[in-house]
C-alpha cells in the first residue's frame, strides 16, 4: 500500500485542510483563553471568601489577657497558619504591645496600614515570603483602650500556582482535543471528497475505453455534471458514428467511378481509344461532385452571425451560369425586390444557389428568373425556369442522393440533396413547386432566415 500523496497546491483537499486547521486553532485558542480567565476569576472569588472568613475567625478568637495584651483562645482552624513559611499568615496588633503573629511567620511582619478601619479591605502587599493578598480591619477593644488591628495574608504565588496548574492541564487537554479534531476533520474530508476521486476514476475509465458512459449513483451536486458529461459522450458517439457512415458513403460512392476509370485506363492501355476521353471527363466530374457533397456534409457547425447580402451575392452566380450554359440561349434574369441580408455564409449560399440555377439552366426553354421576398423572419428566394418541370409526385424523390429523373441528361443527382442539406443547417429549406401561372416549368424555392 502506498502512502497517500500530499494534497496538491490549489486542490480542494488542501483548501479543506487549511480551513479546518484555521478553524480548530482559532476555536481552541478562544476556548483556552476564556476558560483560563473564567477559572482565574472563580479561584480569586474563592480565595477572597476564604480569607475573609479566616479574618473574622481570627478577630473572634482574639481576647485580651489581664494586662490588655491580645491573645488567642485557640489556634485558627486552618493548620497551614501554624506551618513555618507556609504562605498563610495572620497578625494581631495593639499599640503598646508586641504584635501577635501566626506560627508560620518566621521573619518580617505584615503591612498593618491596611488594618485601621472597621470594614475589611484588601490589597497586594509585601509579606514574609513575597507579595501577599493581605486583608485587614480594626475592631475596638473590649477594655475600652486602643483598638485591635487584625491582618490575614496569603502568598499570591499560591493563587498563581493553582491557576498555573490548571492552565497546564487545560493546554494538554486542548492539545489532545486539537489532535482529535484534526483526525476527525481529515476523515470528514476523505469521506466528502471520495465522490470526486470516483469521478476522476470514472472519467479515466471512459478515456481509456473500459467504460462507454459514466456510471449512475452520484451525490446530488455531481449528478448534473455527470448527466452533462454523458450527454456530451452521446453526442460524440453520434458524431463518430455519423463520421463513420459518411466515410463509408464516400468510399462507396467513389468506388463505381474508380471501377469505370480503371476499365477505361485498361482500354487505353490496349491502345484502343473509343470515347474514353468523354467517359474519363464524365467520371472526373462525378468524382468532383461526390467530393463536393461529402465536403458540404462535413461542415459540421454553422457559425453565428453569418451574413450574405442579396442581390449582390446573386449577380456573380447568374453571370457564371450564363457562361456555363453559353451553348444555349437562355436568359438569366434577377427580378428581386429590395436588397436584404441572409443569415448564411456566402460560400454556402453560392453552393446552394448555383445548384438551383444550374438545374434551371439545364432544363429551361429560354428563361431563368431569380426573385425573392421577405416572409416573416425568412427570405423566400425562387429560381423559376420554363422547362418541362417535374410532376408533383416525383418532386420529393429528386432530393434523394443520386436521384435523377432522366438518366440520359448529364448530372450526378447530388445538387438538390446538397442544396437542401446546407439550407437546413441554417434553419432554412429547399423545395420544388410548379409554376403559379400554370405555365410549364419548375420553381425551386430557397428559404433562409433573415440576418439580424
Ligand atoms: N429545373 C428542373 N427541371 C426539371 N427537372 C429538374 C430540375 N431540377 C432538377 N430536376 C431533376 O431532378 C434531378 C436531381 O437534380 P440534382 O440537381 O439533384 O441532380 P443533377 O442535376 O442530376 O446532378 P448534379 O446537380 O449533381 O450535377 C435531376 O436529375 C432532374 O431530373
Ligand atoms: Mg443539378
Amino acid at each position: 500500500m502506498t502512502a497517500p500523496a500530499l494534497p496538491a497546491r490549489g486542490s480542494l483537499r488542501l483548501r479543506f485542510i487549511v480551513a479546518i486547521l484555521v478553524w480548530i486553532v482559532a476555536g481552541l485558542v478562544v476556548i483556552g483563553f476564556s476558560t483560563s480567565a473564567l477559572f482565574r476569576r472563580h479561584v480569586e472569588y474563592q480565595f477572597h471568601d476564604e480569607l475573609t472568613v479566616h479574618l473574622v475567625e481570627l478577630a473572634d478568637l482574639t481576647r485580651l489577657d489581664a494586662a490588655g495584651r491580645p491573645v488567642l483562645d485557640r489556634p485558627l482552624s486552618d493548620p497551614r497558619y501554624g506551618m513555618p513559611n507556609s504562605g498563610y499568615y495572620w497578625q494581631v496588633e495593639r499599640d503598646g504591645f508586641p504584635p501577635l503573629q501566626s506560627g508560620s511567620v518566621k521573619r518580617g511582619a505584615l503591612d498593618t496600614t491596611l488594618a485601621h478601619q472597621p470594614d475589611i479591605v484588601h490589597r497586594l502587599a509585601p509579606g514574609p515570603t513575597g507579595p501577599t493578598m493581605t486583608y485587614g480591619f480594626a475592631r475596638s477593644a473590649t477594655d475600652g483602650g486602643s483598638e485591635l488591628h487584625f491582618l490575614i495574608a496569603t502568598d499570591e504565588q499560591i493563587l498563581n500556582d493553582v491557576i498555573g496548574a490548571f492552565d497546564a492541564e487545560l493546554r494538554r487537554w486542548l492539545g489532545l482535543m486539537a489532535l482529535g479534531l484534526l483526525g476527525t476533520g481529515a476523515l470528514v474530508i476523505l469521506y466528502t471528497l471520495k465522490p470526486l476521486d470516483r469521478l476522476g476514476q470514472a472519467i479515466a475509465a471512459v478515456r481509456n475505453g473500459s467504460a462507454r458512459r459514466m456510471e449512475e449513483g452520484w451525490p446530488a451536486e455531481i449528478t448534473p455534471l455527470v448527466a452533462d458529461l454523458n450527454g456530451l459522450l452521446d453526442t460524440n458517439d453520434a458524431m463518430v458514428a455519423r463520421a463513420r457512415v459518411e466515410a463509408g458513403n464516400l468510399a462507396h460512392s467513389l468506388r463505381t467511378s474508380l471501377a469505370i476509370l480503371t476499365d477505361e485506363a485498361e482500354t487505353l492501355a490496349r491502345g484502343e481509344t473509343g470515347d474514353s476521353a468523354a467517359t474519363l471527363l464524365e467520371q472526373c466530374r462525378r468524382i468532383g461532385r461526390q467530393l463536393d457533397w461529402h465536403l458540404a456534409r462535413a461542415r459540421a457547425s454553422v457559425r453565428q452571425g453569418a451574413r450574405t447580402p442579396i442581390p449582390d451575392a446573386i449577380a456573380p452566380i447568374a453571370a457564371a451560369m450564363q457562361r456555363l450554359h453559353a451553348g444555349r440561349t437562355i436568359q438569366f434574369a434577377i427580378d428581386g425586390s429590395a436588397p436584404v441580408a441572409l443569415a448564411i455564409e456566402p460560400e454556402d449560399f453560392a453552393e446552394i444557389l448555383s445548384n438551383l440555377v444550374d438545374n434551371a439552366g439545364k432544363w429551361a426553354g429560354s428563361r431563368v428568373g431569380i426573385d425573392w421576398r421577405i416572409s416573416g423572419p425568412h427570405v423566400l428566394l425562387s429560381v423559376t425556369d420554363d422547362g418541362p418541370g417535374i410532376p408533383e409526385p416525383m418532386r420529393a424523390a429528386v432530393f434523394q442522393v443520386g436521384s435523377r429523373l432522366d438518366e440520359q441528361a448529364p448530372g450526378s443527382g447530388l445538387g438538390l440533396a446538397i442544396a437542401r442539406d446546407l439550407a437546413r443547417r441554417y434553419g432554412g429549406d429547399v423545395s420544388l413547386e410548379g409554376r403559379s401561372d400554370g405555365a410549364s416549368g419548375l420553381v425551386a424555392r430557397l428559404d433562409i432566415p433573415l440576418a439580424a
